[in-house]
């Protein structure tokens, strides 16, 4: 049995496309879709609907699609203000069909008795992997040099073995396969007969590298394979694409920072987000979301440094 491991599209259409095409010419059985299919890029409904009517596939829910089930219960007449502005596009532009689709899809999955997927790693973990592999932080030690993929997966190895929440977990999990996104950094391990995989973001990686990641994941007559792929594609024709969008005229500064990160392939949005936090707070501004002026002079204020 073959399974295509797709996470964290982040709406990009062209990137799924891709990887999809490739995944197709690869044999594969089965397709799992682990979670946060839109934000980015403006081609939420075309990734939602590829993902909702693909064939043998299976769909769990991602942190974005909580936000869409959180805004479905909040009162529309306040987003009028404040620096969401990008997310209430996103649910404005969401098909109620589609929103319908997202909410509805389950926190987890178990798949074939023995394949475990969750958009969150904590799921299985802990929190070791959101809170310890960072691109930061992987940036942090290897300074000025790009940290390479064996680089990124000899840091995460060294968290893993150390961490002892993660190791408790290890020793309770039942042997499987357990998949997951969210960290935007593609890696896999294998201890004994568990296997931890996560296929990376397959719109928008932050592992340093470009292209759309995603994972092949064999298993025949009990014999595990996992074979990490990185597709090639047109990134220069999303980022266009955005910037000729409605949403980018609705919320210049959001998506400004998106495409940084997009083409950085690694973390700038933490970055601003925690100087802005600094800007509010040294003009004496206690109003949380940010107000569009604070958030606006906040991004002036971070291209002068
Ligand atoms: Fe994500």
């Amino acid at each position: 049995m073959r399974y295509a491991l797709i996470s964290d599209v982040h709406g990009n259409y062209p990137a799924l496309c891709a990887v999809l095409e490739d995944a197709n010419s690869a044999n594969i059985n089965k397709y799992i879709f682990i979670g946060d299919y839109y934000m980015c890029f403006p081609y939420s409904n075309q990734v939602i609907e590829k993902i909702r009517n693909y064939p043998n596939s299976y769909a769990v829910r991602g942190n974005e699609e909580d936000r869409i089930e959180m805004l479905s219960k909040k009162d529309k007449s306040t987003w009028t203000d404040g620096q969401f502005q990008a997310l209430y596009w996103y649910y404005n532009e969401i098909t109620s069909e589609n929103r319908k689709y997202l909410k509805e899809l389950p926190r987890s999955a178990v798949i074939d008795e023995h394949l475990h997927a969750a958009h969150w790693s904590s799921e299985f973990i802990g929190n070791v992997e959101m809170e310890k592999f960072s691109t930061s932080r992987l940036q942090q030690r290897f300074g000025d040099r790009t940290p390479t993929k064996e680089d990124i997966i000899t840091v995460i190895l060294e968290i893993l073995d150390s961490d002892a929440t993660f190791n408790k977990r290890l020793s309770e999990l039942d042997d499987g396969v357990y998949i997951f996104g969210h960290s935007h950094i593609q890696w896999h391990k294998q201890y004994g007969n568990k296997f931890f995989i996560n296929p990376g973001s397959c719109g928008f990686p932050i592992d340093f590298s470009g292209g759309a990641p995603y994972t092949i994941l064999e298993i025949e007559n009990g014999v595990v394979s996992v074979d990490e792929r990185r597709i090639m594609y047109d990134e220069d024709k999303c980022v266009n694409d955005l910037l000729n969008s409605s949403l980018y005229m609705h919320e210049k500064v959001w998506n400004d920072i998106i495409i940084k990160e997009f083409k950085a392939h690694s973390e700038v949005l933490m970055h601003f987000l925690m100087f802005v936090e600094d800007y509010a707070n040294k003009i004496n501004d206690k109003i949380r979301p940010y107000t569009k002026q604070t958030w606006a002079e906040a991004y002036s204020a971070w291209q002068q440094l």
